[in-house]
């Protein structure tokens, strides 16, 4: 099979990154939307309308799922619009109900930090409505940490001053979960540890979201294609010094991928 693969830029290397660990013989297609990243400020009309062309790609590459690698842009796509589409569709939301699954018992609350669009988005307030009702779970939007990503800065004095002032009105000691609502902010774990004064739980829903693909495809970790990914920056294919990102941000991803 052929997993399509998308976000508006390089933060859903992350799901990717995840997807090739589980099924290291599958093939994959990701697409980044590098002319029009960042999506977490735009409208969902706006985005809605990328994200077409994006999903019409990804059809005559003859995929056979595509998954959503981007929290944004599931928040803003109904089930009614995913449905229009002959394959399935996976989305991504912020992992809040995992988060309290795990660690909602624990005295500390959990802080959940994602783009502008998902943090004022109805899908995550419907969320949060349904899964804390102990009110433990506050919210951060973190627009800048996208651009950052983008550049392939992920450990920069810059950065930690960026989410020290981006959240400064923020009781920090009092959280002892974050959840990762972008998958760009999977690159920060070092940064958002330094924060803290004791390191923080990290939860994604990286991990989940290849987990439903496999479920609604029936496929097992031994499933296999070509093993091969091929990579498209705005449907054009990756090379050169774009490949030279894409894969400084693979051995970011590997250096923080068991910080949890
Ligand atoms: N990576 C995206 C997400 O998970 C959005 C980043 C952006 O384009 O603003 O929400």
């Amino acid at each position: 099979m052929t997993i399509g693969v998308f976000d508006s830029g390089l933060g859903g290397l992350s799901v990717l990154h995840c997807a090739q660990k589980m099924l290291p013989n599958e093939s994959f297609i990701y697409y980044a939307d590098e002319k029009h990243v960042p999506y977490g400020e735009k409208t969902p009309e706006e985005i809605r309308l990328l994200v077409n062309d994006i999903f019409n790609f990804m059809l005559h590459k003859d995929v056979d799922a595509i998954i959503i690698a981007c929290n944004t842009v599931t928040s803003v796509l109904t089930t009614v619009y995913r449905k229009r589409f002959p394959v399935p569709i996976i989305g991504m939301e912020p992992a809040v109900k995992k988060a309290i699954d795990i660690y909602g018992a624990e005295k500390k609350k959990i802080l959940v930090v994602a783009t502008p669009v998902t943090i004022k988005g109805k899908k995550l307030h419907n969320l949060m409505e349904r899964v804390d009702s102990r009110k433990k779970v506050d919210l951060a939007e973190l627009p800048q940490l996208v651009r950052f990503a983008e550049k392939g800065i992920f450990s920069s004095a810059q950065v930690g001053e960026y989410l020290r002032q981006a959240l400064q009105s923020y009781d920090l000691p009092s959280y002892g979960t974050v959840v990762l609502g972008c998958t760009h902010f999977n690159y920060f774990k070092n940064e958002f540890q330094k924060l803290f004064q004791s390191a923080p739980h990290f939860v994604d829903g990286n991990e989940g979201t290849v987990r439903q693909m496999m479920r609604v495809l029936s496929l097992s970790t031994e499933a296999g294609g070509n093993g091969i990914t091929e990579y498209y920056f705005s449907g054009k294919p990756v090379g050169g010094s774009d490949l030279k990102l894409i894969n400084s941000c693979m051995i970011q991803l590997d250096q923080v991928f068991d910080i949890n």
